[in-house]
């Protein structure tokens, strides 16, 4: 399968990064296609602990091309501050990264509205990650968008920057009441970028095309989750791309008949940082063991996520809007020692049973989900790289969810490191 899309499954921070870092062994490209810095993925190798933000997972093998694709929202500034951590850590970058001409940048002014605009909206804010993502792809879609190829070429940057900062300013004033973006600052401090990124700019597409002509093994790697899509997600509760299979395609100029695969990251519970629906949060200490022993932080604001039971019922609309050809189950070892786990088969709401996911916002908000309850495990799964070593119940647990949304589950990861996981199905 030499093109394989990874994609999480739910909420974000399902263990996407680890997985990609596993299957990095045996794959000549990564590619990133959508998302910012707002993404977090944490690697453990040996001891080690690296996350990742803009540059994918993929960066850690040695011998691999990694590219920020099209798709994906560019700050230079946490760009050169990774690339910069990950040399300091002894990681070649150089050679091995590639970024894409028309990847657009996030601005300063971005972080500011993003910031501002969450403020106004008071209790009703999306809990953003503050990163300017969201004003990032409005001016891409308004196509006043500033991209990564305009740092190469300084007046066409300065013109387009003369253009917005007139817009910019009018909203900083009579908006936000807050003070004029300087052209001269930011042009200067883009420039400086400029000569720091110039190396690894290239037309990605270009690259990636011929890689596929010569049956090279890919892999695309998304941010965020199914339900943090623009358009399949629980919106407005979302993030501002198109974080599913398909942003793919338009993330790095592929055509879909290119994709051989494409990869669900489920963790074996559910979580959620930022506000929005979430039906099988968990409010007590179930959840709250969850979230210690789970580490459910988040790997870029640090927030706590929310936690939960597993829900079939998103999982099989991203199993849906996905075509997953395959699960990976993460993080079971999370659940070891617990009497029961349930797992949510349906939602009610107002008399009604629901077992696809309900667009309208009003019943994922307020339905009542209903739990199918299966036996627990005691024993300790963290480490285990056998399947038929797993408890019994924890093997019944995997084959349920397998059977309920109806595909293949190819990996169970059983801890943070590189090695402990299960290969059910080899990827390439
Ligand atoms: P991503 O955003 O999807 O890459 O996920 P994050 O890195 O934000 O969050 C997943 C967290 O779980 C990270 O700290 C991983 O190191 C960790 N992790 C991944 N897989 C496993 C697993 O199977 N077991 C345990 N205990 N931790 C895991
Ligand atoms: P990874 O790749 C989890 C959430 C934010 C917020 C919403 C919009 O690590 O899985 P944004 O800053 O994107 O405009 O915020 O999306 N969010 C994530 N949640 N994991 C992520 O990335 C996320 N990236 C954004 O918390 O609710
Ligand atoms: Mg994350």
């Amino acid at each position: 399968m030499p093109v394989l899309v990874i994609v999480g499954a739910q909420w974000g921070d399902e263990g996407k990064g680890k997985i990609v870092d596993v299957l990095t062994e045996k794959a000549d490209i990564v590619a990133r296609y959508q998302g910012g810095h707002n993404a977090g993925h944490t690697v453990v190798i040996n001891n080690s602990k690296f996350v990742l933000h803009l540059i994918p997972s993929g960066i850690l093998h040695k011998n691999t091309v990694c590219i920020i694709g099209n798709g994906v929202v560019v700050e230079p500034k946490a760009l050169i501050e990774e690339i910069t951590d990950l040399k300091k850590r002894g990681i070649k970058v150089s050679g091995n990264l590639i970024i894409s001409r028309n990847a657009h940048l996030i601005m300063p002014y971005h972080l500011i509205i993003d910031s501002a605009s969450e403020k106004t909206k008071g209790k009703k804010c999306i809990g953003t990650t503050g990163r300017g993502i969201g004003p990032t792809y409005v001016d891409k879609m308004a196509r006043t968008g500033i991209r990564v190829g305009d740092l190469l070429n300084p007046e066409a940057f300065r013109e387009k920057l003369r253009t917005n900062l007139r817009h910019v300013n009018f909203m900083m004033k009579n908006l936000y009441n807050m003070p004029a973006f300087k052209e001269k600052k930011i042009f200067d401090e883009y420039m400086g970028y400029a000569g720091t990124l110039r190396k690894y700019i290239a037309d990605t597409d270009v690259i990636i095309n011929k890689a596929i002509a010569e049956k090279k093994n890919l892999l695309l790697e998304g941010a965020q989750g199914t339900l943090l899509d623009i358009d399949h997600g629980t919106y407005p509760f979302v993030t501002s791309s198109n974080s599913i299979a398909g942003g793919a395609c338009t993330g790095l100029g592929i055509g879909p008949t290119k994709i051989n695969s494409v990869i669900g990251i489920v963790k074996a519970y559910t979580t959620r940082v930022g506000s929005g629906p979430f039906p099988t949060e968990l409010h007590d200490e179930i959840g709250a063991s969850m979230r210690e022993k789970g580490g459910e932080f988040g790997a870029t604001t640090g927030r706590p996520r929310r936690c939960g039971w597993l829900d079939t019922v998103i999982l099989k609309h991203s199993t849906a809007v996905n075509g997953f050809s395959g699960i990976v189950i993460t993080k079971l070892d999370i659940l070891d020692g617990l009497d029961t786990i349930k797992i949510c088969t349906s939602y009610r709401y107002k008399g009604k049973k629901y077992t696809d996911m309900p667009k309208d916002l009003a019943i994922l908000e307020n339905c009542t989900p209903v739990y199918e309850e299966v036996r627990g495990w005691r024993e300790n799964t963290r480490g285990i790289t056998d399947f038929r070593k797993l408890p019994g119940q924890a093997q019944s647990y995997i084959r349920k969810i397998e059977e309920l949304i109806g595909v293949k589950i190819v990996i169970v990861s059983t801890g943070q490191k590189r090695d402990e996981l299960i290969m059910l199905q080899e990827q390439f």
